[in-house]
């Protein structure tokens, strides 16, 4: 038996999300919340919204809650709550549209969660250990983006993050330190030039530059104030969002107009310049040929990571790997809608032997899933925003718990991942 519950709650953007509860027949409930991203991309499932411009400017999500309620509490009453297949099974029948959008995939992702939470409370197993019955666990290397731009900043930069990859040390609570020492550090460069330290919706600052190219300067300099070797300790990521800098292979870098062959090589030419082991959605993803040629150049280098490229769906997982697109996934389950897909599609990317990084969305809430999803699945990494900021220090505080409730359980990734 399942009952579900649900409530409009607001996200770390000051927007309306949901958070459903799912109580189970020994009385246990828990409580999920959903995320909300702001560069979506195309193919993502549905995320339902009222569009009543007299409530919360449209973006109110009664209708979710109300369907929560209905259809999908009618749809899993019956179930077992430990057969997360047939739950999330059963929430697809009731919404019975290929992209979720007759009930909304946040309010099916809200069931789906709430579900497992639920379940592994009532057999009294934190969710990292419910996914994963044995050790030896990794805590993954997370992705801080310190610096934001493009569609989470009102500032110039036109790539969305740049962040620190604390890859070269023994334990995740070392690495987590390390970034946050270069957080502060950073914060006191910005001040010195008279740059603004105000941050953006993921916690790093937003300052105006003269270039982005600036932007991953000023990080190779804070991570040497910091006292920290630059490449063999701490290295870069980049997530360029770059389906929201062009279309069709026409992109608009630092006030250039350029097509993909370009663009590919300024990322080459700043692979020559800077410690960056990662960029995400290099290209867009209506530039398939792009993405192919970024391959070939880079691939053998770089992580190459596909966001609003393959949406976390296991079918254009695959074909990213028959078309070799990338070599690196964003998993976020609210792209997808239901945990079932999302361990999909991290099975595909471990199946074609590709890497998976577990993610936030810009828009957040206090809840720390993903950091459980990243312990379980082995995945490695994490990225999950800037060391500041409640909604996203939630997630690294929840892995530094579990880090230590791990003991000598739990090995960090980093120099697995990134060997130096
Ligand atoms: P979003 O951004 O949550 O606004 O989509 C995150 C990302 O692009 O990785
Ligand atoms: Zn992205």
């Amino acid at each position: 038996m399942i009952r579900l519950d649900a409530l409009e709650i607001l996200d770390s953007r000051g927007q309306p999300t949901l958070a459903v509860a799912a109580q189970l027949e020994d009385g246990t409930k828990a409580w999920a919340r959903v995320p909300s991203g702001a560069s979506t991309g195309s193919k993502e499932a549905l995320e339902l919204r009222d569009g009543d411009p007299k409530r919360f400017l449209g973006k109110g999500v009664e209708k979710a809650v109300a369907h929560v309620l209905g259809p999908l509490q009618d749809a899993v009453a019956h179930l077992s709550p430990e057969r997360q297949e047939e739950v999330d099974r059963a929430l697809l029948a009731a919404d019975g549209t290929p992209s979720k959008s007759k009930l909304g995939a946040n309010a099916i992702l809200g069931v789906s969660m709430a579900v497992a939470a639920a379940a592994a409370k009532s057999r009294g197993l934190p969710l990292y250990r419910y996914w994963k019955q044995e050790g030896p666990y990794r805590l993954p290397v997370p992705l801080l983006n310190v610096i934001n731009g493009g569609r989470h900043a009102d500032n110039n930069l036109d790539l969305q993050e740049f962040m620190l990859v604390p890859h070269g040390f023994p334990t995740f609570h070392r690495a987590l330190r390390a970034a946050a020492e270069i957080y502060q550090h950073l914060k006191h460069l910005l001040r010195e030039r008279n740059l603004s330290t105000g941050v953006g919706d993921e916690g790093g600052f937003a300052p105006d530059l003269r270039s982005d190219e600036e932007a991953l300067e000023l990080l190779v300099e804070a991570i040497e104030r910091a006292g920290y070797r630059p490449g063999e300790e701490v290295s870069l990521a980049i997530d360029a969002a770059a389906s929201e800098l062009g279309q069709k292979g026409r992109y608009r870098v630092q006030g250039e107009a350029m097509e993909a062959p370009s663009l590919v090589a300024l990322y080459e030419k700043w692979s020559r310049l800077y410690p960056v082991v990662s960029l995400e959605d290099g290209l867009g993803e209506d530039d398939p040929q792009g993405w192919q040629a970024l391959n070939r150049a880079l691939g053998n280098r770089w992580q190459l990571v596909g966001d609003d490229l393959f949406v976390t769906s296991r079918e254009l997982i695959l074909w990213g790997q028959r078309e070799k697109l990338a070599n690196t996934v964003l998993i976020k389950p609210n792209q997808v809608g239901t945990l079932t897909e999302t361990f999909a599609a991290l099975e595909a990317c471990r199946n074609g032997g590709w890497r998976a990084i577990l993610s936030h969305r810009s828009g957040e809430t206090e809840d720390t899933i993903i950091a459980d999803l990243a312990v379980a699945s082995g995945a490695g990494q994490i990225k999950t925003g800037a060391p500041a900021r409640g909604e996203r220090v939630a997630k690294y505080n929840r892995l530094l718990l579990i880090e230590k409730e791990l003991g000598e359980d739990g090995m960090y990734a980093g120099p697995e991942f990134f060997p130096r």
